[in-house]
């Protein structure tokens, strides 16, 4: 369920007309559903209540400071990936004993960083980068707490390879049996303290089962190391759990939770906490982005939706191959989409090449795609653009990042401005003075 919805041909963000945002902040623009945001969020956390998990939003998915405030003041924690991103928990009030700090690359001034503010779990992915947080914690006269990430190899077949990490060929984690050995190594490390495990198996992951086998992999290492005299006090699963981009609808979380749960019912009983790192899932459906056309084109026997957004605000159809539904927001001949669908059943649509104005062919943000009479001037929607949206955006073709709007009932909330020409060369030094 989310907060999209068309009234008499209309599309509504909660209470509010898509094309009056459009007229108020004008587009591109990334608009946002407060309602959808906590509704999953608080849906997935009541799938889960059983094990009582640290929730950690994972910032990378949309990291607006307002989104990121409106979760921690749920209570929710955060996963972050670099030093940017801790600075965002910090700067939106995020309990920093639930933040988890992932990434292969973390750098000293990042993991400095960390340390100084005090965050939850730091997830190891080698050796090195252990020797050397546990060297900066010692310097640093503190304790940090370490997740060693292991790899336990398994993927989802309906995931894009792009974003399968849970495979033993992946510069993610260690593998099981090196995982054996990197606790008999740094087990005992009295600055970083290696007492949990991480895992995440790719994103989205559209079933339960792949995480079924990853965590019954990590129980049964768990209980291994506690027969050696290695206690694991929390187990990290990760995010990648689906969001539904062809009909909208919030995914099962119960589904996944009813799979999971019971086999960290023992791990939770003995005192262990269990950590999530959801991010699309809340994120994907809470939002659209809105585009508007500008000009048809006929080019061969395509018909060029040309718009003012395409792979600098919304790359995944590029990266990923990702499939996002795109209609109009006002009534035209075609009405209202009956529902949100691959396939549309409907009179009258004709296949369309949804296109940027970036030089690309590669610029696209649908493809094939059965669409109603579109003119110049018309508004569209791509929709579940909630989640690696913003957060991807780039300057690419020096392009200004549109604004994003939080909608809440029947008001909204401009929570980034439209950036300006000026703002896209503020960082650059001219040699000439
Ligand atoms: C370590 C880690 N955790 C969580 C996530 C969030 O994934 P999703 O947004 O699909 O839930 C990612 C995504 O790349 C990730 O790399």
């Amino acid at each position: 369920m989310d907060h999209f919805t068309y009234r008499d041909g209309r599309l509504f963000c909660e209470d509010v007309p898509a094309a009056d945002l459009a007229q108020a902040v004008g587009t591109p623009a990334f608009v946002y559903s407060k309602a959808t945001l906590l509704h999953h969020y608080r849906a997935l956390r009541d799938a889960f209540a059983p094990l009582d998990p640290v929730l950690c939003y994972s910032i990378k998915s949309c990291s607006n400071l307002a989104i990121l405030r409106l979760l921690a003041d749920e209570g929710c924690g955060m996963d972050v990936v670099s030093g940017g991103e801790v600075c965002r928990a910090r700067a939106a009030g995020a309990d920093m004993r639930k933040v988890v700090y992932a990434g292969v690359g973390k750098t000293d001034a990042e993991i400095e960083l960390a340390i100084g503010e005090g965050i939850g779990w730091f997830n190891i992915e080698s050796e090195q980068e252990f020797e050397n947080i546990a060297a900066i914690a010692k310097r640093l006269g503190r304790t940090a707490h370490g997740a060693l990430r292991i790899n336990p190899d398994v993927a989802d077949a309906r995931t894009h390879a792009k974003t399968t990490t849970g495979k033993k060929e992946t510069k993610f984690g260690v593998d099981i049996e090196r995982a054996r050995r990197f606790f008999k190594a740094y087990g005992k490390d009295p600055h970083l303290r290696l007492d949990a495990l991480h895992l995440h198996i790719g994103s989205p992951i559209y079933s339960p089962e792949p995480y079924v086998r990853a965590v019954t992999k990590a129980v049964a290492l768990i209980d291994e190391l506690k027969h050696e005299g290695i206690t694991i006090t929390a187990l990290d699963i990760g995010g990648g759990y689906a969001a539904d981009y062809e009909t909208g609808a919030s995914p099962s979380f119960q589904s996944y939770a009813d799979a999971i749960v019971p086999l960290l019912g023992d791990f939770k009983r003995g005192g262990g906490t269990v950590i999530l790192e959801p991010g699309r899932t809340i994120a994907a459906n809470a939002g659209v982005l809105l585009t508007r056309v500008q000009y048809i084109k006929q080019g061969g026997t395509k018909k060029f939706v040309i718009c003012d957004t395409g792979m600098h605000h919304m790359i995944r159809p590029t990266l990923y191959d990702a499939w996002q539904f795109v209609w109009p927001c006002e009534p035209g001949p075609a009405f209202a989409p009956p529902r949100r669908a691959k396939e549309m059943g409907m009179d009258g649509l004709a296949l369309c090449e949804v296109v940027g104005p970036i030089c690309e062919t590669g610029d696209y943000l649908a493809l094939d795609r059965p669409l109603p009479p579109i003119a110049r001037g018309d508004l569209l929607a791509v929709f579940g653009a909630g989640a690696y949206g913003m957060s991807m955006a780039s300057h690419y073709n020096t392009m200004p990042k549109p604004p994003e709007v939080l909608v809440d009932g029947d008001r909204y909330t401009l929570i980034r401005r439209r950036e300006t020409y000026d703002d896209l060369v503020a960082a650059e030094i001219d040699p000439t003075g």
